[in-house]
């Protein structure tokens, strides 16, 4: 992310009498300019190409507190944070409420380069977990041991927020280390290199730049966050003024499984613990955690539910044009709980991590302001 620009400047000559006034640049106002340095997470539905867009809407809404039950790679909640807000998150996985207590939750840890250091030392007691089970599906042998090593010097961590800060470089290091970003292919992927730059990096180096990029997004906007790990249903809204809603919406065609994607970043969030490898799987997955929003059957009664759930916030709900059910019925849906409804659209081009959907990856999304 560039620094903020500036209104005007005078471009440097070699003379003063030559200096010469450039046009007027738009000045980015500072919550974007601190969210769109938020690092970029390769996540299915990821809104941080949106952020901008996002944001012009949610500034001229007058509320302090606000709820991300959708946590996803945590670039929305961290804008509600930049832009002042007090902000409670939640995801049905581990991963990403580990990036939100990193980067919401955090108001003021960083790691230093001793910190760092001790991280990537020896681990003599580190279990071989990671590196006996994917032997053969991902990365190779040391990347493998390189990643049980730096897990267990992370478990050692004292401090909760430097620990998720941490393992939130870790797992955007394991997202730039596998090809496409997803974790439903396995084997030898070598005709995925391209010589791209993510690939070429060592784990540990890649190690390293994480954890500076995580730290530099390290800021107090002087309001405590809360995190936690639950299904939307069982959040407790507690007068919210606004919630931003972001559910996986059932594609026309392909699934919207998050766990079949990113299953090895939810088992190393927790290095495991909870859950049971499907051995007979290729790529050792986890078994899948039920979504109401994962099927055409139970969708739109999980939309009504949750909106019944939030009907005393404002509602800012993100959709597009390739999710079942259709606009027009989420409207309905919501006009049963609140008068006035905004429909605000816009073209964009999602980066999903399967060829099968890049086809239909040009959409119209929508963001639904219900009041
Ligand atoms: C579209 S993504 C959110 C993307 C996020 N706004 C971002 O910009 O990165 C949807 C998220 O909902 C989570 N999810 C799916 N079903 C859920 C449920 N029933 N309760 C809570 N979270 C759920 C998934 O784990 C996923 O992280």
């Amino acid at each position: 992310m560039s620094a903020i620009q500036l209104d005007t400047h005078v471009e440097a000559r070699a003379s003063r009498s030559e200096a010469r006034i450039v046009p007027a640049q738009p000045m980015l106002p500072s919550a974007l300019a601190r969210a769109a340095d938020y690092p970029e997470l390769r996540y299915m539905g990821s809104k941080h190409r949106l952020l901008s867009w996002i944001y012009s809407i949610l500034k001229d809404i007058p509320f302090e507190t606000a709820s991300d039950p959708f946590l996803g790679s945590g670039c929305v909640a961290y804008l509600l944070k930049a832009m002042g807000k007090q902000v409670s998150g939640s995801d049905f996985l581990n991963f990403p409420t580990v990036l939100a207590a990193a980067t919401l939750r955090n108001n003021q840890e960083r790691l230093s380069n001793l910190d760092v250091e001790q991280i990537l030392g020896p681990a003599p007691n580190a279990a071989q977990f990671i590196e006996k089970t994917f032997d053969g599906v991902f990365y190779t042998p040391s990347d493998r041991r390189f990643l049980d090593r730096v897990s267990a010097n992370i478990a050692q961590i004292k401090n909760p927020d430097q620990r998720a800060l941490a393992m939130a470089a870790l797992i955007r290091s394991c997202l730039k280390k596998q090809p496409r970003g997803v974790f439903t292919v396995s084997g030898d992927l070598s005709h995925y290199d391209d010589g791209r730059r993510d690939l070429a990096l060592s784990f540990e180096e890649h190690f390293v730049e994480q954890v500076q990029e995580f730290n530099r997004v390290v800021f107090d906007n002087g309001k405590t966050h809360s995190i936690q790990r639950a299904s939307v249903f069982d959040t407790n809204p507690r007068n919210v003024d606004l919630v931003y809603l972001d559910p996986p919406y059932v594609p026309r065609a392909d699934d919207n499984c998050y766990v079949k994607r990113y299953h090895f970043l939810e088992g190393l969030s927790c290095y495991w613990a909870g859950y049971k490898i499907m051995a007979e799987t290729k790529v050792k997955k986890i078994e899948k955690i039920h979504s109401p929003f994962g099927s055409r059957k139970t969708a739109i009664n999980a939309f009504d539910r949750m909106f019944s759930l939030y009907a005393g916030s404002v509602i800012v709900l993100s959709y597009s044009s390739n999710g079942y059910p259709d606009l027009s019925v989420l409207e309905d849906l919501l006009s049963r709980y609140k008068r006035e409804i905004k429909i605000h659209k816009r073209d964009h081009r999602y980066h999903f991590g399967t060829h099968a959907a890049v086809g239909r990856s040009q959409v119209e999304e929508y963001l639904i302001v219900g009041r």
